[in-house]
């Protein structure tokens, strides 16, 4: 397959401090996402990138495996670098946001809320946030999109008394984790269960998928500092849009664990 060449390359900024690699994946990521790359398409050859941007292979080298890392293109042996049909990466290290999660990718999240309201819990949502008697929740139904493309449909529950003025102080269209930072509560752990399953009537709607299409459902219970569960979640993502990835490390029969 010819690969394309290079449609434009803006000047990198040498002296600000950031990498010239990840100036590079930048360009290249824009360039996927303008659609001047095709999809399953070869990008240019690491030498051509280098002599383009007047860097050396190795860093052209490192643009190229850090675009494969968010999983915006893959390496074939022998055959070079091909632009993947790209699946968001559902990253399990860490206690992200989907706000957070979308940056990370350089894409712009956004919400569409369908109801922020105060309601009586649920036996399960109950159970699973240790709620007292009679104990109320925010409920937060909301699509998750990124760069206007609806990918999930999350409902969050929260016990009230962890941000009593939540109701009044969030922006629904803003990040609820970072106003939650706002106010002195911290998520720190979570636990999620990851389930396949197919999209209802309703989800595949606001989706904007066939219904009954294959979706991933999560379940997150999120804990605080202190341990105590403070926010339920259960998520309905696309599985045309994302794939699970897991990092492990073995452990050596001497109990040292190997290099991540
Ligand atoms: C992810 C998690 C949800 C969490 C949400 C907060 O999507 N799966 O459990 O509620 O992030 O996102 P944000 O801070 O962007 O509103």
């Amino acid at each position: 397959m010819i690969a394309r060449t290079l449609p434009q390359v803006a000047p990198l900024d040498r002296g600000g401090g950031i990498p010239l690699y990840h100036q590079i994946q930048r360009q290249l990521m824009e360039q996927i996402r303008s659609g001047a790359f095709p999809r399953s398409e070869a990008l240019p050859p690491v030498q051509e990138i280098a002599a383009r941007y007047g860097v050396s292979l190795m860093t052209a080298r490192q643009a190229v495996r850090s675009l494969c890392d968010l999983g915006m293109a893959y390496s074939r042996q022998g055959k070079g670098t091909f632009i993947a049909n790209t699946k968001l990466e559902k990253n399990f290290r860490r206690v992200m946001s989907f706000t957070e999660e979308m940056k990370t990718r350089g894409t712009t999240a956004q919400s569409r809320v369908l109801s922020f309201r105060i309601r009586s819990a649920t036996g399960e949502v109950r159970k699973a946030l240790q709620l007292r008697a009679g104990e109320k929740v925010f409920r937060l139904h909301r699509v998750r999109c990124g760069d206007g493309v609806p990918l999930g449909v999350e409902c969050s529950c929260l016990p009230v008394r962890v941000c009593p003025d939540l109701l009044r102080d969030y922006d629904v269209t803003s990040s609820l984790y970072r106003t939650l930072e706002m106010h002195g509560v911290f998520l720190m752990t979570a636990s999620e269960v990851v389930e396949v399953g197919r999209a209802s009537a309703e989800n595949a709607k606001l989706l904007r998928i066939a219904p009954r299409s294959p979706v991933f459902l999560f379940t997150r219970i999120s804990f605080l500092e202190d341990g105590k569960p403070a926010e339920f979640v259960r998520s309905t993502y696309r599985g045309d849009r994302y794939k699970i990835v897991n990092r492990l490390t073995r452990l050596r029969s001497d109990g040292a664990a190997g290099a991540t």
